[in-house]
């Protein structure tokens, strides 16, 4: 059984949801990240309204000063009952363009190799640029819209995508050139990143130098030309990217117009965090393995921490401290790092679960990481990430649950109900 009313014009610019149990992450539109021991609040109207018009938020309130409805005409009304209203998650970091899948790693994971072995053995990432690179563009895009259907019946309305599984000029812009045309189709707000120093490619072993003229001569020239992405990211990390060859790729992506946000202490801190502070990175990303030298270059900054619970949980390495960052008084925000790697899973009510079980992150925190913090990593939070007027009408109500702590304490369920994406009602009952 459908849980809304469908008006009998098909043209539904207007939705009204009414009897809201509780709207969560309320605000007006002002704050643009959480920061510190302000993660805990997580503000709410319970017994609620909203109004959506034209794929924004017209207005919230209580239902106790719900002033009716003065006109019907092409108007949607859902009832929600026991149901909570919840912003889309915003993921802001994934690799979701990718061809085929791992799983062969997987189980050599299971039988004792590890990440770095099987790398090592020409796996991992080499492995993803292979299948990617005798992959057609119209079966990418085939292949990446059942992912972005999945994720955002999760709740996902916003997501970053990174290039990186190409590492040649044509199938890193192949990548790009398919999240651009997903970007104009999708229903999700989508973000692109170029990741072309992800690995280095076996034909380059000798020459990393090489590489890294064609990733800055090359290849970010044609990305600037036809606007392929907004961010610049570099995979820094021993046996992958040095400090020195990040910084060089920071900078030329900064002269092309794009932005740092980049892999630094996944497996070892080498200093990554320091310089990418320095570059003005929107956000580092990972952290599982941080020194207090490496918590101290982001106090200070607007570089949102950003960490990748499920990646922890699905290569068992340790999960990021967000405690003590939190603790310092920084901002900490989450996301699910989904690729065919290290993490293949676009879950965010899961990374939900294992933020507070694992990172021992409140529920608060938790939301507050996957909604505002993570908008703010992907420069949305202006427009996404919280309920607010005028921003866009991308949220979600949620079957009947008793409260918004039970979305992580449920593990492994999908909650959610009724999925609303850029004004429009894409699903009831959970299915896309
Ligand atoms: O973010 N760390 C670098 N890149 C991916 C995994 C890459 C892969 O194994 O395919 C990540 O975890
Ligand atoms: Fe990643």
């Amino acid at each position: 059984m459908c849980s809304y009313i469908r008006s009998s014009d098909v043209n539904v610019l207007k939705i009204l949801i009414k009897n809201i149990k509780e709207l969560v992450q309320v605000d007006d539109g002002t704050r643009i990240k959480v920061t510190g021991k302000d993660m805990a609040q997580l503000p709410t109207l319970k017994d609620a309204w909203l109004s959506v018009e034209d794929g924004k938020i017209s207005d919230y309130g209580s239902m106790s000063d719900w002033n009716g409805v003065e006109d019907w005409t092409g108007l949607e009304v859902i009832d929600a009952t026991d149901k909570l209203v919840l912003p889309s998650w915003c993921d802001s970091h994934t690799h979701l363009i990718f061809a085929g899948s791992r799983e062969a790693e997987f189980v050599d994971r299971i039988k004792g190799l590890s990440y770095e072995e099987i790398a090592a053995r020409g796996g991992g990432i080499l492995n993803s640029a292979k299948k990617l690179q005798d992959t057609s563009e119209e079966e990418l895009i085939k292949q990446t819209q059942v992912r972005l259907d999945e994720i955002a019946s999760m709740g996902t309305g916003a997501v970053e995508i990174k290039s990186g599984y190409g590492l040649s000029t044509d199938a890193e812009l192949k990548i790009l050139r398919v999240a651009k045309k997903l970007k104009e189709s999708s229903d999700l707000t989508i973000k692109s990143t170029f990741l072309g120093a992800h690995a280095i490619p076996a034909e380059y072993k000798d020459n990393r130098d090489g590489y890294l003229d064609l990733i800055v001569e090359e290849m970010l020239p044609i990305i600037k030309e036809e606007g392929l992405a907004e961010y610049i990211d570099v995979f820094c990390e021993t046996n992958y990217f040095t400090v020195a060859e990040m910084e060089r790729v920071m900078e030329a992506g900064t002269a092309h117009g794009l932005k740092p946000k980049v892999h630094v202490n996944q497996f070892t801190s080498i200093g990554g965090i320091e310089a990418a502070v320095r570059h003005k990175a929107l956000s580092v990303d990972h952290l599982e393995i941080m020194e207090d030298k490496d918590i101290e270059a982001i106090v200070g900054s607007e570089t949102m921490p950003t960490m990748l619970p499920s990646c922890s949980f699905f290569l068992s390495i340790p999960f990021g401290p967000a405690r003590s960052l939190i603790e310092r008084g920084l901002p900490v925000a989450l996301a699910t790092d989904y690729n065919p790697g290290s993490t293949p899973s676009g879950n965010i009510p899961f990374v939900l679960s294992l933020a507070c079980i694992k990172m021992r992150m409140t529920p608060e925190e938790a939301i507050n990481a996957v909604t505002l913090n993570s908008a703010y990593a992907m420069d949305l939070s202006e427009t996404h990430g919280s309920i607010a007027k005028g921003k866009v009408a991308n949220l979600f109500i949620t079957k009947e649950v008793p409260s918004y702590a039970y979305i992580p304490y449920s593990f492994g369920s999908n909650l959610v109900d009724t999925v609303i994406l850029k004004g429009e009602i894409k699903s009831t009952n959970g299915k896309v």
